[in-house]
This record gives C-alpha cells, structure tokens and sequence, in this order.
C-alpha cells in the first residue's frame, strides 16, 4: 500500500538532516565546547555557532515552503493530527503491551493516536526552538538573551528525547511496529499486513465495507485517512 509520495520523503528528509546538524552543534555549545570546533564544524570550515546559525535558518526556510508549497498536505497533516475519535483512549492505554505483540486496537484516520500525540510535540519544540533561536541571532547578551537560551536549551533536551523516541519506534526495532519505516523510505509503501496492523482505516479505505469484519467490540467504521503526506 502506498503511503508517502516522493515529495513527502524529500521533506521529511531534509527535515532530519537539518534536526541532526543543529542537534550536534546545539549540544557542542551548550556542553562549552564552542572554542574547539567540532567535527562537523571542522568539516564545513565554519565555527560550530555560524554552522548552527546557517542551518538554524536553513530549518525556519523549510518549515516555510512546508507551509506554503506543501500547503495542501500541511492542511491535510493539521486536520488529521487534530482529530479525536471514540477508542483512541482505548487505544493508547493498550499501546505499552501493543508495542510487543502488534495487537494494536483498530483507529480511525491517517495518523494512529500515538503519532498525533507525537506530531503535537514536535510541531510545538520544533516551533520554539525556530522562534527563540530567530530571536537569538538578533541579540547580544542581556537578561532577554539568557532567558531565550534556557527556553532553547530545555527546548533541545524534549526534542532529543523525542527524536530518539521517534527513532525507537519508526526503525521497526520495538515488533509492534515492525516494517514501519518502509513508510518514509524508497518508495513509500508498506506490506499490507503492516498497513492493517498500523492503519487499518486507510488500509481499508477502499472497502466497500462499513465495517471490517473482526474489529471486535468497540470497533470503528473506517473512513478515508487524506491525502496527508501525500497520497493523493
Ligand atoms: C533542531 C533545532 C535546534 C536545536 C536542537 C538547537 C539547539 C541549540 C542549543 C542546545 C544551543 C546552545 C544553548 C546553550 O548555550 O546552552 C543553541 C544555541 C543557539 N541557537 Fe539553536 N537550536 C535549534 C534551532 C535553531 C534555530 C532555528 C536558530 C535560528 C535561526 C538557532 C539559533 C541559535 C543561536 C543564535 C544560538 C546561540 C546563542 C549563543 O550565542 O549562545 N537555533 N541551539
């Protein structure tokens, strides 16, 4: 089943390169490193805080044409995170024991409750990592200035534990969520046994079915999960 188009995974991407970059020369300078270049840095002939500057605007530049020419699937990826169904409750409380058996309660929608919980977070770390660290470039010092910073600072700490969190569970390691990194790479599409396990309203989508048969109690009608990430 197809899941990203090509678009998609370009951004996502580049998204990740960028989160990488300033996350390794975020972390150099706030653990005082910043008179020693690092790696990176040495390699990208700049020091550590004009490297993390550059692809700090590189950052707020692709959230930019995220917004604004992929504005049809930022549309469909804000309504489609916002969303709230019956079971979703039902649904995270099951998760813990999901994540090792693959018996994930069915959901409605493009996104399980999960990853809506997810996309939250990083739109909202993300968001204040790009709005303090804009404010930063225009500041030299003062009590503005280190209050900026401990917000950027503690803003890394949540996006470093979200990122390897995200890592965890979209690698495909943990066995729930087996053959899910497909999803994002080459060519976008998934086995359709992991499309059922994962999404099972979009897998179904097709269906002329209102129901799917075995849902079992509780069980949701399925709709249509949106173009979000582009499939259209
Ligand atoms: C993934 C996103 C980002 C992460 C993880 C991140 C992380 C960090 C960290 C950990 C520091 C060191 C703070 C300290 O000294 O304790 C820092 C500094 C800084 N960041 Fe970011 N940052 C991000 C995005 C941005 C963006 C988008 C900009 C602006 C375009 C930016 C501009 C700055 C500036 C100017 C400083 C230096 C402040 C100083 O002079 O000490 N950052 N960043």
């Amino acid at each position: 089943m197809a899941r990203t188009n090509r678009a998609t995974r370009l951004l996502h991407m580049a998204f990740y390169l960028v989160t990488i970059v300033l996350l390794i020369t975020g972390w150099w300078l706030a653990t005082g490193h910043d008179g020693r270049p690092s790696l990176l840095a040495r390699a990208a002939g700049e020091t550590d805080i004009a490297l993390h500057r550059q692809v700090g605007w590189g950052l707020a530049a692709l959230a930019a044409v995220a917004v604004t020419a992929g504005f049809r699937g930022a549309r469909t990826f804000v309504r489609e995170t916002l969303r709230a169904d019956r079971g979703d409750g039902r649904w995270l409380w099951r998760w813990p024991k999901a994540v090792v058996t693959g018996r994930f309660p069915r959901h409605r929608g493009h996104f399980d409750p999960g990853q809506r919980l997810a996309n939250l977070a990083f739109v909202a770390t993300l968001g204040t990592l790009v709005g303090t660290g804009i404010a930063l470039t225009s500041l030299h010092g003062g009590p503005t200035f280190v209050w900026l910073v401990r917000v950027h600072r503690w803003s890394t700490v949540v996006l470093t534990v979200l990122v390897i969190a995200h890592v965890l569970v979209a690698s495909g390691i943990l066995p729930g969520y087996r053959g899910a990194w497909r999803a994002m790479h080459w060519g976008g599409r998934v086995p359709a046994a992991t499309a059922d396990r994962l999404w099972p309203a979009e897998a179904h989508a097709d269906d002329p079915r209102p129901e799917v048969e075995g849902e079992g109690e509780g069980s949701q009608p399925h709709d249509q999960g949106g173009d979000v990430l582009g499939v259209d």
